[in-house]
Protein backbone atom coordinates (compact mmCIF):
# COMPACT_ATOMS: atom_id res chain seq x y z
CA UNK A 1 0.00 0.00 0.00
CA UNK A 2 2.87 2.11 0.80
CA UNK A 3 4.91 3.11 -1.86
CA UNK A 4 8.33 0.30 -1.48
CA UNK A 5 10.50 3.41 -2.18
CA UNK A 6 9.47 5.39 0.86
CA UNK A 7 9.57 2.68 2.92
CA UNK A 8 13.23 1.73 1.54
CA UNK A 9 14.51 5.36 2.29
CA UNK A 10 13.28 5.22 5.70
CA UNK A 11 14.87 1.92 6.99
CA UNK A 12 18.01 3.96 5.75
CA UNK A 13 17.51 6.51 7.97
CA UNK A 14 16.08 5.39 10.90
CA UNK A 15 18.38 3.90 13.99
CA UNK A 16 19.74 0.18 13.47
CA UNK A 17 18.23 -2.13 15.23
CA UNK A 18 20.20 -5.32 17.01
CA UNK A 19 21.18 -9.10 15.04
CA UNK A 20 18.06 -10.30 17.35
CA UNK A 21 15.73 -8.19 15.39
CA UNK A 22 16.70 -8.81 11.90
CA UNK A 23 17.04 -12.84 12.73
CA UNK A 24 13.23 -12.32 13.89
CA UNK A 25 12.15 -10.95 10.82
CA UNK A 26 13.96 -12.83 8.30
CA UNK A 27 12.20 -15.99 10.37
CA UNK A 28 9.23 -14.44 9.96
CA UNK A 29 9.93 -13.87 6.49
CA UNK A 30 11.20 -17.72 5.66
CA UNK A 31 8.44 -18.94 7.78
CA UNK A 32 5.69 -17.02 6.48
CA UNK A 33 4.36 -15.74 9.63
CA UNK A 34 2.88 -12.43 9.41
CA UNK A 35 4.79 -9.16 12.17
CA UNK A 36 4.74 -6.44 12.49
CA UNK A 37 6.99 -3.92 10.12
CA UNK A 38 10.27 -1.96 11.79
CA UNK A 39 8.67 1.30 10.70
CA UNK A 40 6.16 -0.30 13.46
CA UNK A 41 8.38 -1.30 16.18
CA UNK A 42 9.98 2.03 15.86
CA UNK A 43 6.63 3.62 16.60
CA UNK A 44 5.43 1.50 19.77
CA UNK A 45 9.11 2.47 20.70
CA UNK A 46 8.31 6.26 20.66
CA UNK A 47 4.70 5.17 21.94
CA UNK A 48 6.72 3.29 24.74
CA UNK A 49 9.18 6.17 25.95
CA UNK A 50 6.46 8.61 25.94
CA UNK A 51 3.62 6.50 27.83
CA UNK A 52 6.18 4.43 29.94
CA UNK A 53 3.44 1.71 30.47
CA UNK A 54 3.78 -0.27 33.91
CA UNK A 55 1.73 -3.20 32.59
CA UNK A 56 1.35 -3.98 28.66
CA UNK A 57 -1.28 -6.61 26.95
CA UNK A 58 -0.68 -8.06 23.48
CA UNK A 59 -3.00 -10.02 21.44
CA UNK A 60 -1.24 -12.03 19.23
CA UNK A 61 2.30 -12.84 20.21
CA UNK A 62 3.34 -14.87 16.93
CA UNK A 63 7.26 -15.47 17.37
CA UNK A 64 7.22 -12.58 19.82
CA UNK A 65 9.09 -9.68 17.40
CA UNK A 66 6.30 -7.20 18.91
CA UNK A 67 7.01 -8.55 22.10
CA UNK A 68 10.72 -7.49 22.22
CA UNK A 69 9.87 -4.20 21.09
CA UNK A 70 7.96 -4.27 24.41
CA UNK A 71 10.19 -5.48 26.55
CA UNK A 72 13.13 -3.75 25.13
CA UNK A 73 11.48 -0.42 25.31
CA UNK A 74 9.63 -0.83 28.83
CA UNK A 75 10.44 -1.67 32.23
CA UNK A 76 7.15 -2.98 31.80
CA UNK A 77 4.84 -6.40 32.98
CA UNK A 78 3.51 -7.86 29.44
CA UNK A 79 1.04 -10.27 28.94
CA UNK A 80 1.35 -11.60 25.81
CA UNK A 81 -1.80 -13.84 24.45
CA UNK A 82 -1.12 -16.52 21.43
CA UNK A 83 -3.90 -18.93 20.23
CA UNK A 84 -0.87 -21.61 18.23
CA UNK A 85 1.07 -23.31 20.65
CA UNK A 86 3.82 -23.68 18.60
CA UNK A 87 4.07 -20.03 18.22
CA UNK A 88 3.74 -19.65 22.08
CA UNK A 89 6.05 -22.12 22.85
CA UNK A 90 9.12 -20.79 20.12
CA UNK A 91 7.86 -17.49 21.33
CA UNK A 92 8.74 -18.33 24.83
CA UNK A 93 11.62 -20.55 24.25
CA UNK A 94 13.60 -16.92 22.79
CA UNK A 95 12.87 -14.66 25.73
CA UNK A 96 14.05 -17.77 27.61
CA UNK A 97 17.22 -17.64 25.70
CA UNK A 98 17.33 -14.16 25.37
CA UNK A 99 17.05 -14.23 29.50
CA UNK A 100 14.15 -11.60 29.18
CA UNK A 101 11.51 -14.07 30.77
CA UNK A 102 11.25 -12.68 34.51
CA UNK A 103 8.73 -9.77 33.52
CA UNK A 104 6.64 -11.75 30.40
CA UNK A 105 3.85 -13.75 30.65
CA UNK A 106 2.75 -16.08 27.71
CA UNK A 107 -1.36 -17.33 27.93
CA UNK A 108 -1.89 -20.12 25.32
CA UNK A 109 -5.49 -19.55 24.11
CA UNK A 110 -8.19 -17.91 21.79
CA UNK A 111 -8.11 -14.18 23.17
CA UNK A 112 -11.78 -14.40 23.40
CA UNK A 113 -12.11 -16.98 26.31
CA UNK A 114 -8.71 -15.62 27.92
CA UNK A 115 -9.49 -11.92 28.49
CA UNK A 116 -12.62 -12.38 30.32
CA UNK A 117 -10.01 -14.36 32.91
CA UNK A 118 -7.95 -10.92 33.49
CA UNK A 119 -11.86 -8.73 34.29
CA UNK A 120 -11.52 -7.31 37.69
CA UNK A 121 -7.63 -9.02 38.00
CA UNK A 122 -5.67 -7.04 36.06
CA UNK A 123 -5.52 -3.54 34.45
CA UNK A 124 -3.22 -2.17 31.46
CA UNK A 125 -1.94 0.89 30.65
CA UNK A 126 -1.05 -0.05 26.98
CA UNK A 127 -2.99 -2.46 25.12
CA UNK A 128 -1.88 -3.98 21.15
CA UNK A 129 -4.27 -5.34 19.25
CA UNK A 130 -2.92 -7.59 16.41
CA UNK A 131 -4.94 -11.17 16.21
CA UNK A 132 -8.15 -12.47 14.47
CA UNK A 133 -8.63 -8.93 12.32
CA UNK A 134 -12.83 -10.03 12.41
CA UNK A 135 -12.65 -10.36 16.12
CA UNK A 136 -11.19 -6.78 16.62
CA UNK A 137 -14.88 -5.56 18.13
CA UNK A 138 -15.27 -7.83 20.68
CA UNK A 139 -11.27 -7.89 22.01
CA UNK A 140 -12.03 -3.99 22.44
CA UNK A 141 -15.10 -4.29 24.38
CA UNK A 142 -13.37 -7.11 26.47
CA UNK A 143 -10.12 -4.34 26.67
CA UNK A 144 -12.83 -1.29 27.87
CA UNK A 145 -13.05 -3.67 31.02
CA UNK A 146 -9.45 -4.15 31.83
CA UNK A 147 -8.29 -0.56 31.16
CA UNK A 148 -8.75 2.41 32.86
CA UNK A 149 -8.38 6.11 32.04
CA UNK A 150 -5.28 7.39 30.16
CA UNK A 151 -4.94 3.78 28.64
CA UNK A 152 -3.60 3.14 25.55
CA UNK A 153 -4.75 0.89 22.56
CA UNK A 154 -2.61 0.42 19.77
CA UNK A 155 -4.46 -1.75 16.98
CA UNK A 156 -2.58 -3.17 13.76
CA UNK A 157 -3.94 -3.95 10.25
CA UNK A 158 -6.47 -1.16 10.25
CA UNK A 159 -6.52 -0.52 6.35
CA UNK A 160 -5.90 -4.04 5.91
CA UNK A 161 -3.33 -4.43 3.00
CA UNK A 162 -5.05 -1.13 1.65
CA UNK A 163 -8.52 -3.54 1.19
CA UNK A 164 -10.61 -0.79 4.13
CA UNK A 165 -9.83 2.09 2.32
CA UNK A 166 -11.05 0.59 -1.03
CA UNK A 167 -7.61 1.00 -2.89
CA UNK A 168 -7.30 -2.53 -3.42
CA UNK A 169 -10.18 -4.74 -4.14
CA UNK A 170 -10.99 -7.93 -1.54
CA UNK A 171 -11.57 -11.15 -2.69
CA UNK A 172 -14.87 -12.74 -1.67
CA UNK A 173 -13.54 -14.72 0.89
CA UNK A 174 -11.61 -11.80 2.85
CA UNK A 175 -14.35 -8.85 1.59
CA UNK A 176 -16.53 -10.10 5.52
CA UNK A 177 -13.01 -9.53 7.29
CA UNK A 178 -12.54 -5.84 5.50
CA UNK A 179 -16.03 -5.11 6.59
CA UNK A 180 -15.55 -6.09 10.01
CA UNK A 181 -12.47 -4.17 9.77
CA UNK A 182 -14.11 -0.90 8.32
CA UNK A 183 -17.00 -1.39 11.14
CA UNK A 184 -14.43 -1.74 14.16
CA UNK A 185 -12.35 1.73 12.73
CA UNK A 186 -15.99 3.36 12.39
CA UNK A 187 -16.97 2.06 15.78
CA UNK A 188 -13.65 3.82 17.38
CA UNK A 189 -14.13 6.82 15.10
CA UNK A 190 -17.53 7.34 16.75
CA UNK A 191 -16.66 6.34 20.23
CA UNK A 192 -17.04 9.16 22.76
CA UNK A 193 -14.90 7.25 25.42
CA UNK A 194 -11.86 7.01 23.56
CA UNK A 195 -10.14 9.19 21.17
CA UNK A 196 -8.70 7.70 17.99
CA UNK A 197 -6.06 8.61 15.22
CA UNK A 198 -5.07 6.41 12.09
CA UNK A 199 -1.74 6.11 11.04
CA UNK A 200 -0.22 4.86 7.72
CA UNK A 201 2.39 3.07 9.20
CA UNK A 202 2.52 -0.70 8.15
CA UNK A 203 -0.78 -1.94 7.42
CA UNK A 204 -2.32 0.96 9.15
CA UNK A 205 -2.54 1.57 12.44
CA UNK A 206 -4.95 2.97 15.22
CA UNK A 207 -4.35 4.60 18.72
CA UNK A 208 -6.77 5.27 20.55
CA UNK A 209 -6.54 6.94 24.19
CA UNK A 210 -9.10 6.39 26.48
CA UNK A 211 -10.93 9.63 27.92
CA UNK A 212 -13.01 8.26 31.08
C1 LIG B 1 -0.09 -10.88 12.98
S1 LIG B 1 0.35 -12.18 14.04
C2 LIG B 1 1.03 -11.36 15.45
C3 LIG B 1 2.34 -10.73 15.15
C4 LIG B 1 3.05 -10.16 16.34
N1 LIG B 1 2.21 -9.25 17.09
C5 LIG B 1 4.26 -9.41 15.86
O1 LIG B 1 4.07 -8.34 15.25
O2 LIG B 1 5.39 -9.87 16.08
C6 LIG B 1 -1.19 -12.67 14.69
C7 LIG B 1 -1.10 -13.80 15.68
O3 LIG B 1 -2.34 -13.90 16.36
C8 LIG B 1 -2.62 -15.24 16.60
N2 LIG B 1 -4.08 -15.37 16.79
C9 LIG B 1 -5.04 -15.46 15.83
N3 LIG B 1 -6.24 -15.55 16.38
C10 LIG B 1 -6.06 -15.51 17.70
C11 LIG B 1 -6.93 -15.57 18.82
N4 LIG B 1 -8.24 -15.70 18.63
N5 LIG B 1 -6.42 -15.49 20.06
C12 LIG B 1 -5.09 -15.35 20.25
N6 LIG B 1 -4.20 -15.30 19.23
C13 LIG B 1 -4.67 -15.38 17.98
C14 LIG B 1 -2.10 -15.97 15.36
O4 LIG B 1 -1.85 -17.34 15.63
C15 LIG B 1 -0.86 -15.17 15.03
O5 LIG B 1 0.31 -15.76 15.55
Amino acid sequence: MIDQRLISYIESIQPTRSDIYKKLEKIADDDKIPIIVPEAGYFLQLICTILKPKRILEIGTAIGYSTLWFYDNTEAIIDTIEIDSERKQQAENLFKRLNKNERINFYLGDAIEVLPTFIGEKAYDLVFIDAAKGQYHKYFDLIEKITDKGAIVITDNVFFHGMVPGIEEPSKRLKPIVDKIDGYNKMLHNNDNWVTSFFTIGDGLAVSIKLN
